[in-house]
């Protein structure tokens, strides 16, 4: 069967998780392929508030199985942390999470090499969430990881790997002005997480071929966004790993020939975190307002997210990266209480306008968004009844301007608002590349 791949259009923070807890109802294998606890996905369920970091949020369907992908770089101790929150919550997760052996891990130095880069580039810094994302996959591409593989060695050759690996780190951290981590208490730390993570370390590869092979239900699930990705993303304001659709293969072993449909999932408006080029941001009033109507603060660091108006042009540029088959478009009723709505069409060049979104971060400096504006519906919009008709207005016209189906809505953050305003595709139907002219 066909696996759907689910991926953030923007710059993050779109509402991911909510539609993958939407779309697991359905599947039976729900697989990670990048990022690390840099990500914050949450899911209302029954009132009750689930954040997760590492885990898949498929884990609240009992009949899924989850699996943390060889893309991943993943913090062991925050993941014991996160599996033992579930548990304490009801989640029963006995035998369902699987974790790459490929996976590398994010360790204490990674953390606070990370603090040090950021206080070092001081006004120029990145903004990053702090959790050690970018040393981890620098270690990755430099060949001086560590692995989940490697939480399976004996003993005494992953503490000299462990202890081997602190004292380069140290040296470096020194020389940066900052202390260095304690050894020892690395070393315990990691294996007390190896207890717990042992069991569930495997070659995810043939467990995921053969769930495609025999028909079973396979949802891949992307962190943070489009234009955070380290290729595609406004580098160096990017994340360390492949957000985009591409990343998927890479990081799951999946061939890229199984994926047929790819879920874009965009905010009604946009959010960023961190620092970076936002053409559409809205430095004023209603940018605070976006904010407070929204609830827009991180849910890894609680930073205030900067806030602003959908870009075309962005989700445009989207939409043709990842081979987007369907949107899923979340939180529209964020923008209930507006009287009117702005949409940046293009962005102007002096006399020029750019259709889509460069590829270098000083091609976008220069860029001022041209708007279009769009009458706000004042009526709130709720799953169950009929969508107030400027709201569905404003939705075909999302889709016109972006050349992509909309098929889902999210009205709010319980799992019921979720809204389908097109027929479903199936899993078999995905269309090779997204339609320019959307069909009703
Ligand atoms: P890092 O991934 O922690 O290295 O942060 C790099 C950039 O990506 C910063 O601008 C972060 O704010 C941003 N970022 C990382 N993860 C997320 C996320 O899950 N949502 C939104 N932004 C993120």
């Amino acid at each position: 069967m066909p696996v759907t791949l689910v991926v953030g259009g923007q710059w993050g923070d779109e509402g991911k998780a909510k539609i993958i807890d939407y779309l697991a109802r359905d599947a039976d294998v729900v697989v990670r392929y990048q990022g690390g606890a840099n990500a914050g996905h949450t899911v209302v369920v029954d009132g009750e508030r689930f954040a997760f970091h590492l885990v898949p949020s498929g884990i609240l369907y009992p009949r899924v199985t989850c699996v943390l992908g060889g893309g991943m770089v993943i913090d062991p101790v925050a993941l014991v942390r996160e599996i033992d929150g579930l548990v304490a919550r009801g989640v029963d997760v006995g035998g369902r999470i699987r974790v790459s052996a490929q996976a590398h891990l994010v360790m204490p130095y990674h953390v606070r090499l990370d603090h040090a880069s950021e206080a070092r580039k001081g006004r120029e810094c990145i903004g990053t969430t702090g959790k050690g994302i970018a040393p981890a996959y620098a270690d990755k591409a430099a060949r001086d990881g560590i692995r989940m593989a490697d939480l399976q060695r004996k003993r005494a050759d992953l503490e000299a790997l462990v202890r081997e690996r602190v004292r380069e780190k140290n040296r470096l951290l020194r020389a940066m002005g900052v202390a260095g981590v304690s050894a020892q208490r690395v070393v315990a730390d990691l294996l007390t997480a190896r207890r717990r993570l042992s069991p569930l370390i495997m070659d995810t590869r043939p467990f995921l071929w053969d769930a495609v092979e025999s028909g079973r239900d396979v949802l891949c699930e992307g962190a943070q966004g489009t234009f955070l990705d380290i290729d595609h993303g406004t580098y160096p304001f990017v994340t360390s790993s492949s957000a985009s659709a591409g990343g998927a293969a890479i990081g799951t072993g999946l061939p890229p020939s199984a994926f047929k449909r790819v879920i874009g999932i965009f905010k009604a408006y946009c959010t960023r975190v961190g620092n970076g080029p936002f053409p559409s941001e809205d430095h004023g009033p209603e940018g605070n307002l976006l904010r407070d109507l929204g609830n827009e603060y991180g849910t890894t660091t609680g930073r205030p997210r900067r806030c602003g108006w959908f870009d075309a042009v962005a989700a445009r540029t989207s939409v043709r990266l990842n081979g987007i088959t369907d949107i899923a478009l979340t939180k529209l009723d964020v923008l209930d209480a507006l009287a009117h709505i702005k949409v940046c069409a293009a962005y102007r060049v002096g006399q020029r306008e750019l259709d889509y979104f460069p590829a270098d971060v000083a091609d976008l400096s220069g860029v001022k968004p041209r708007y279009e504006s769009f009458p706000g519906w004042k009526t709130p919009a709720v799953a169950g009844a009929s969508m107030p008709s400027r709201a569905l207005a404003y939705v075909r016209a999302l889709e016109e301007r972006v050349g992509c189906r909309i098929a889902l809505v999210s009205l709010g953050p319980e799992r019921s608002a979720v809204v389908q305003v097109r027929r479903a595709r199936s899993s078999h139907e995905g269309t090779r590349r997204a339609r320019r002219r959307p069909s009703a």
